[in-house]
């Protein structure tokens, strides 16, 4: 049998909303990313949010917005996709690391000592799909506000790190009964392909910026910034008599084209009431499953406090070292079930050594990436591959030990 890891989610409606697109002959960023855009902000207990071409773009936007620059910190875990970090590095500031959890969450009892006069922001990741402990971090935050150094003037309003949410996994998660969106000052979701709603390629910026911050002058701003900084988009155009333009800021092109958004939209309309209910469908299966050998850990399951996206399942297996790992990935493999690792923490990975990071001064992100196995968690697994796929888990472990 063969299991692929995450296809995306392509069902009637898809087809349908993205042939309304090509059908209108407007396939660029237009009505379909202004609807994305409400929905969006709808799931995040917002008011405003905006769309971007990926996350990877619509962190940098943020983090430049906050003006942070050469010279400036930025706290990230260890335990992320590397976009988390070189976003940070885009915008001409250093990745501070922390190490994670036994969640795979940064771990928020150790931020604190990684705070220094130049931190301007930290990145919090819902690895998988699980919240992070938000209220620790929002605490820290307010309790750090006293070595914070603003240098713009945005910092200066705020006067303290800014909280930006990397939740790339974790639309839909839970925390507090609030969603995943407004537990921090910006959260950050991606639509990347392999994620639990996809536009191909997308992310979107939910703002929930304190006051005295208007968060719609801030949804203008990120309009504007993203579309070259230009006063008309290429839609508003083409209405009657709307040829004229300026250019008034030098922005980014990160817009997302309504094509893409055509794709998110209609899986967003069926997200609650189907997708991510299948997810936990498939989920609690695993946990069921895997729960009767004693050689597994399992994710963090749901609490009254958190709910999580089931955007991965990330098996770790314990007593095996990291080549051991690889060898049932090896034997998964060849049974025709798709299988990942999530994540190589970052100071395993070249551009990361190469400015002085060091694995050893991540020893928990470390173990944990040496005994984990993400496996496919999808709508479309029915309980036959479910069986299959813990079979062929359960086959590599005894092969491997
Ligand atoms: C944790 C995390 N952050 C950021 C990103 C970047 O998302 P995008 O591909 O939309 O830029 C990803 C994508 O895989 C991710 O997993």
């Amino acid at each position: 049998m063969k299991i692929p890891f995450s296809p995306p989610y392509i069902d009637d409606d898809v087809r349908k909303e993205v042939m309304e697109s090509l059908d209108s002959g407007w396939i660029t960023t237009g009505p379909k990313v202004k609807e994305l855009e409400k929905v969006v902000a709808q799931f995040a207990g917002v008011d405003f949010a905006n769309c971007t071409n990926s996350a990877t773009s619509a962190l940098m936007l943020v983090l430049h917005w906050f003006g942070i620059n050469r010279g400036d910190e930025v706290i990230i875990p260890a335990y992320t996709y590397a976009a988390t970090a070189l976003a940070v590095m885009h915008v001409g500031a250093k990745p501070v690391m922390v190490d994670c959890g036994s969640d795979l969450n940064i771990d928020a009892s150790k931020i604190a000592k990684a705070i220094t006069p130049k931190t301007k922001a930290i990145i919090p990741v819902d690895i998988a799909g699980w919240p992070c402990d938000y209220d620790a971090i929002n605490t820290l935050v307010g309790e750090e506000a006293h070595q914070f150094k603003a240098t713009t003037e945005v910092q200066k309003k705020l006067r303290r790190i800014l909280v930006l949410a990397d939740a790339a996994h974790s639309i839909g998660a839970m925390y507090n009964h609030k969603p995943i969106g407004s537990q921090v000052d910006i959260t950050v979701f991606s639509f990347h392909a392999v994620k639990n709603i996809t536009t191909a390629e997308g992310g979107a910026i939910c703002l929930n910026m304190p006051a005295p911050f208007d968060n719609e002058q801030i949804h203008k701003t990120f309009k504007l910034w993203s579309l070259n900084g230009q006063t008309k988009d290429a839609y508003t155009k083409t209405m009657k008599g709307g040829w004229k333009y300026d250019i008034v800021y030098p922005g980014f092109k990160m817009n997302m084209p309504d094509i893409c958004a055509a794709i998110g939209l209609a899986q967003l309309r069926k997200y609650n009431s189907l997708l991510l209910k299948e997810r936990k469908r498939v989920f609690d299966a695993y946990v069921s499953a895997f729960s009767e050998h004693q050689w597994t850990e399992l994710p963090p399951q749901d609490t009254n406090e958190k709910t999580g996206s089931y955007h991965l399942f990330a098996l770790r297996i314990n007593g095996i070292s990291e080549s051991q790992r690889d060898q049932m990935i090896e034997h998964i493999t060849q049974t025709g079930v798709s299988v990942n690792v999530h994540f190589q923490p970052l100071p395993l990975l070249s551009v990361f050594k190469e400015r002085g990071y060091n694995i050893k001064d991540f020893p928990v992100a470390y173990d944990n990436y040496s005994r984990e196995i993400s496996l496919p968690i999808y709508p479309e697994l029915d309980q036959a591959k479910i069986d299959y796929i813990v079979k062929a888990v359960v086959n590599a472990y005894q092969l491997t030990k």
